[in-house]
């Protein structure tokens, strides 16, 4: 049973990752900044109020347990962009003020920086509206942030190109820095499936250090 403290479990995948870690018999610390907008109950689950923002918060959230995993973001608007890379810097500054003890940190990513089969990035291709590619980049700069931190035990998981709540299969493939496509050349992963990775990573860890990427 892993301790897990859970940035973004209100969101479309955030609360696919809650779930799964609970059906999985782990504990989980919800840290939410509206308390009143998480409905799900679960004996092993607690909820405390934070801002990913505030490393004080990820501190504290991150005290005493195995991971602090984020899923923060998303939404339309500016303060998804803005989000991203400052969490990254408040995640790792957080679980760095924790010294020896540590957690893990796992944090969701983005599907752009990874390599088509064509060779190209998926920001690279055309025709890819502004809002979308700035969502991107800004992953990508978060990445790089944490493809420069050796003194944090951190993960970086990228969906596949289109990630939506859908069924739990229980399978999945993975790869390092390249795009997952199907036969058809489609490159997608149920938020469910998306947890079950996760979830997979935190109890076998298999990328510490390192961005992989979840599809079918
Ligand atoms: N294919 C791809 O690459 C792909 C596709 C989809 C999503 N993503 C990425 O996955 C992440 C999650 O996406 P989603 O669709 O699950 O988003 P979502 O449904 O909008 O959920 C976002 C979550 O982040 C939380 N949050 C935002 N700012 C926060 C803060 N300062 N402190 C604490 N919590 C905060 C929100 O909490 P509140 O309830 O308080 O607002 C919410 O729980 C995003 O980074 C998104 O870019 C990637």
């Amino acid at each position: 049973m892993a301790k897990i403290a859970l940035f973004g479990a209100t969101g479309t995948i955030g609360s696919r990752i809650l779930r799964e870690a609970l059906d999985r018999g782990h504990q989980v610390t919800a840290v939410v900044r509206d308390p009143a907008k998480l409905t799900e109950q679960h004996p092993a689950l607690t909820v405390t109020t934070g801002d990913v923002l505030d490393p004080v918060s990820v501190a504290a959230a991150g005290r005493g347990k195995d991971v602090v995993v984020s899923a923060v973001g998303g939404g339309d608007g500016p303060g998804h962009i803005a989000t991203i890379e400052p969490a990254a810097k408040s995640l790792v500054a957080g679980v760095r003020q924790l010294g020896a003890d540590a957690p893990r940190l796992i944090a969701v990513g983005g599907a752009g920086s990874l390599r088509t089969p064509g060779g190209r990035l998926v920001w690279e291709q055309e025709g890819i509206p502004g809002f979308l590619l700035q969502i991107m980049h800004a992953h990508g700069d978060a990445l790089a942030y944490y493809r420069s931190i050796t003194d944090v035990r951190w993960t970086n998981i990228s969906p596949a190109g289109t990630i939506e709540p859908g069924e739990r299969t229980g399978t999945y493939r993975t790869a390092l820095n390249d795009l997952v496509v199907d036969a058809e050349g489609n490159s997608r992963i149920s938020a469910e499936d998306y947890a079950v990775a996760l979830v997979d990573e935190i109890e076998n860890p298999q990328h510490v250090g390192e961005r992989f990427t979840v599809g079918y």
